[in-house]
């Protein structure tokens, strides 16, 4: 029997693949196919069911095309009425994996159809619990996102209370808990850096799993100090209810390449977006004007999905080469199926053609630090989280976190220069790309951000620890 987590690190997101004696599954797949189709060939397994936890929010899923390709049973537990084939599970019921066995065991809460699934060995032993949303490493799904009028926060975290105690915590603590998400997922409040763990260790060490916690005290717990869900996060769960756009087609589209004069043709289009999903240093170098900046090593789709309002905008897009598909398929996890193209030849073919490009100041800490200190005029904006924020921060700047920016750059004056820093220099230029795109061009980015800063004698405010993240 093999045990497989894929973890994909830009969602925090945990599929997982089982195989025994030639039959595998599929646990809350992510939108492309391949990999899966890949892993189970090696294997020379048939895929023979797709097991989704719940309808996921943060991504969408390919369980229908991975259903399709292989001819697969997609599972959903109780109360999940979707728009495609699927087979509709009640608790306590066996699927057969080879000579192993997952068992639904259904867990609302998080969401109402939210479902685990204990993987039972060869030997009738209960091995491992893949836990979707409803139990993570050192936290619980949050019980805000799947709020209807007959149902609150409350209630929803009340299902949670009574599922954690009565069908999770009465299983054996050997067993081994695979969440769905890890650490940085925003379906969550404030999971462990580590991927799995044992039951035993997260009854001792998780503070949802504790025995003496009341309902009520649960209840306030887990509602309190959640942040505001991102916004395209309704919008995947309505594709995660419905056929979407197969991921092939996607990828044929959105990989087409675009040379210079039909990629600054489409880019003068309004309701045509840029993106430069290079690296920071290729960005500020010089990019194309008007483009906004969302790099693809960091937290890309997530980002994508917080600032890009319209989920079929149409989008063209500057790569590393080689990561063109890479590009599209990011953004396909997150419902963005619109690209239609990249630049060919990149921005040395763009300048070879004789078309404009923008450069982005970008400043050392050490050289911020100078300007701050001689008389020169200049406006700080520090553009992350709430959290972030209120732990510590450069005295007297202006906070103006980057998930607010379409509201907040109103604030912002054209004719003033902004120094920009988030935590690591990645936020900050997609923040200063987005104000150049609405006409406030005097921005200049603080390389290293926050924690470059720290290292300089810039006054700071005295750090506070803060357990909660916004
Ligand atoms: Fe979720």
């Amino acid at each position: 029997m093999t045990i497989e987590q894929l973890y994909t690190k830009c969602l925090a997101e945990a599929t997982y693949y089982i195989e025994s004696n030639g039959e595998a599954a599929i646990i809350d797949p992510l939108r492309e196919t391949q990999p899966y189709l890949d892993r189970a060939s090696q294997d020379g397994a048939t895929i023979k069911y797709v097991f989704l936890t719940h309808f996921h929010a943060d991504f969408v899923s390919g369980h229908v095309d991975l259903a399709k390709q292989t001819g697969a049973t997609i599972v959903f537990g109780p109360n999940a009425n979707p728009n495609f084939d699927f087979y509709s599970g009640i608790d306590n019921e066996e699927f057969s994996i080879g000579d192993a066995k997952l068992r639904l065991l259904h867990t609302p809460g998080h969401t109402m159809e939210s479902s685990c699934y204990l993987l039972v060995d060869e030997k009738d032993q209960e091995k491992a619990l893949f836990t979707g949303d409803t139990l993570f490493i050192g936290d619980v799904g949050r019980p805000d996102l799947a709020v209807k009028s007959d149902l609150t926060t409350e209630d929803l975290a009340g299902h949670l209370f009574d599922s954690l105690r009565n069908k999770i915590m009465v299983l054996s603590d050997d067993i081994t808990i695979y969440p769905a998400h890890g650490a940085g997922s925003a379906c969550g409040k404030n999971m462990s850096k580590e991927t799995f763990d044992t039951l035993g260790n997260q009854k001792k060490t998780n503070y949802a799993l504790d025995p003496n916690l009341t309902k009520d005290d649960f209840i306030s717990e887990v509602t309190s100090g959640l942040a505001l869900p991102p916004k395209y996060f309704p919008k995947n769960v309505a594709m995660n209810k419905g056929v979407n756009a197969q991921i092939d087609d996607v990828l044929s589209k959105g990989t087409t390449a675009l040379d210079p004069t039909a990629f600054a043709a489409l880019a003068k289009e309004e309701d045509v977006l840029v993106l430069d999903t290079r690296t920071p240093a290729e960005y500020v170098a010089g990019s194309v004007p008007g483009c906004w900046f969302i790099g693809i090593n960091g937290g890309f789709a997530p980002w994508v999905g917080a600032l890009i309002e319209n989920i079929d905008q149409k989008i063209i897009f500057i790569a590393s080469e080689g990561r063109e598909a890479e590009v599209v398929t990011r953004l396909a996890r997150v419902g963005y199926d619109n690209s239609l193209g990249y630049l060919e030849g990149g921005m040395e073919a763009w300048k070879e053609a004789g078309f404009d490009v923008d450069i982005t100041d970008s400043i050392s800490a050490k050289a911020f630090e100078r300007e701050i200190n001689s008389d020169s005029v200049h406006t700080p904006l520090d553009v992350r989280k709430d959290g972030e924020f209120e732990t510590q921060h450069i005295e007297g700047i202006l906070h103006f976190p980057l998930s607010k920016v379409h509201e907040n750059y109103k604030e912002l004056n054209s004719n003033v220069t902004y120094h920009i820093h988030c935590a690591g220099g990645y936020r900050s230029l997609i923040y200063a790309s987005i104000l150049k795109m609405y006409g406030i061009k005097n921005v200049v980015n603080i390389e290293g951000g926050f924690g470059a800063i720290k290292k300089t004698n810039i006054k700071l405010t005295q750090p506070v620890t803060c357990s909660t993240q916004s």
